[in-house]
C-alpha cells in the first residue's frame, strides 16, 4: 500500500489505490503515531468496506471512500455527535454540488439523502492514538459518497450523483467540498457545542413531524418523529402516546413510495 499525500485546507489527505477499509488504515496509522488530528485517508477501492451494524459497503472505483481522524478531547458521548457534524458537512457540500435546490436531506442518525434516496453514509469508530507516546482515544469518521454508482439491493433505496444527472464530480472534488464544509462546522461544535449542529441537521431532517418506523433488532416502532434531544437521540411519540428517546436503529418513512418492503 502506498499513499500520496496532499493538503486539503485544514486536512492532510493520504490517497491510496486500494485498501481493505479506509477506517482500518486510519486506525493503523493512528496507532503507529503516523496520523494526527485532521489526517484523512482516501482510497479508490476498498476490498472490505463496511457500513453501520457490520453491513458491507460495496466499494468499487468511482465513489468516495475516506476516513477523517479527529482528536476533539471530549467525552465519548459528546464525540458521538461528530457523526451529525459530518452529516451536515456532507449535506452542505452536496447541496453546493447539486445547485442548492433543497433536494439534500438527512436521515437519522447520519445518512444523507438526495431526492429521498441514500447517497452517503457515515461510520464513526474510536481509535487509540499515540501522540508523543501518550495513549489517548480518537475518532475515525468514515464517509462513503455515491458518485458514479450505487448498490441496487439495499433495504433503503440508494442513488448516486450521476444517477441524478450530476456529472463531472470525482472522489477528489467531493472530498474537497466536504473538507471545506466540515472545517467551520467542527470549529463551531468545539466552541459552541451541539446546539448549532443539531439545529442545522433538523433544518433538513427527512420525515420530521411525520410518522416514521424505527427498527432495531427485534424492535419495530412506529410514531411521530418529533426531533432530536441534546445528545442526538431521536425523539419518537409512539402511536400509543408513549415518548421514546431512541439511540440506535434504522429509520423508514411510512409514505415513501420508493421504499422496498423489507
Ligand atoms: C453506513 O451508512 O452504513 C456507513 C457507511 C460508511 C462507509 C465508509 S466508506 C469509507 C469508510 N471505510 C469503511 O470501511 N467504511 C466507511
Amino acid at each position: 500500500m502506498t499513499a500520496a499525500r496532499h493538503g486539503a485546507g485544514d486536512f492532510s489527505v493520504h490517497a491510496y489505490g486500494e485498501l481493505d477499509s479506509t477506517n482500518e488504515e486510519m486506525k493503523r496509522l493512528a496507532a503507529a503515531g503516523k496520523a494526527g488530528h485532521g489526517s484523512v485517508v482516501r482510497a479508490d477501492v476498498q476490498t472490505a468496506g463496511r457500513g453501520r451494524r457490520g453491513r458491507v459497503w460495496v466499494s468499487k472505483p468511482g465513489n468516495l471512500y475516506c476516513s477523517f481522524l479527529l482528536l476533539p478531547r471530549r467525552s465519548l458521548n459528546q464525540s458521538a455527535q461528530l457523526s451529525f457534524v459530518m452529516a451536515v458537512a456532507v449535506a452542505d457540500a452536496l447541496e453546493k454540488i447539486t445547485g442548492g435546490d433543497r433536494a439534500v436531506t438527512g436521515k437519522w442518525p447520519n445518512d444523507v439523502l438526495l431526492r429521498g434516496r441514500k447517497i452517503a453514509g457515515i461510520l464513526l469508530e474510536t481509535v487509540s492514538v499515540n501522540p508523543e507516546g501518550e495513549e489517548s482515544e480518537g475518532i475515525v469518521a468514515g464517509l462513503g459518497v455515491n458518485i458514479a454508482h450505487y448498490p441496487e439491493d439495499t433495504a433503503y433505496p440508494a442513488t448516486s450523483l450521476e444517477a441524478c444527472g450530476i456529472e463531472g464530480q470525482t472522489p477528489e472534488t467531493v472530498l474537497r467540498g466536504v473538507c471545506a464544509a466540515f472545517a467551520p462546522l467542527y470549529g463551531s461544535w468545539l466552541g459552541d457545542g451541539f446546539e448549532p449542529v443539531r439545529a442545522a441537521w433538523l433544518e433538513r431532517a427527512a420525515g420530521l413531524g411525520e410518522t416514521i418506523r424505527v427498527r432495531f433488532g427485534e424492535e419495530d416502532l412506529s410514531g411521530v418523529f418529533e426531533g432530536l434531544d441534546g445528545s442526538g437521540a431521536l425523539l419518537l411519540l409512539e402511536d400509543d402516546g408513549n415518548r421514546r428517546q431512541i439511540t440506535a436503529g434504522d429509520v423508514y418513512f411510512a409514505d415513501t413510495a420508493l421504499q422496498r418492503a423489507s
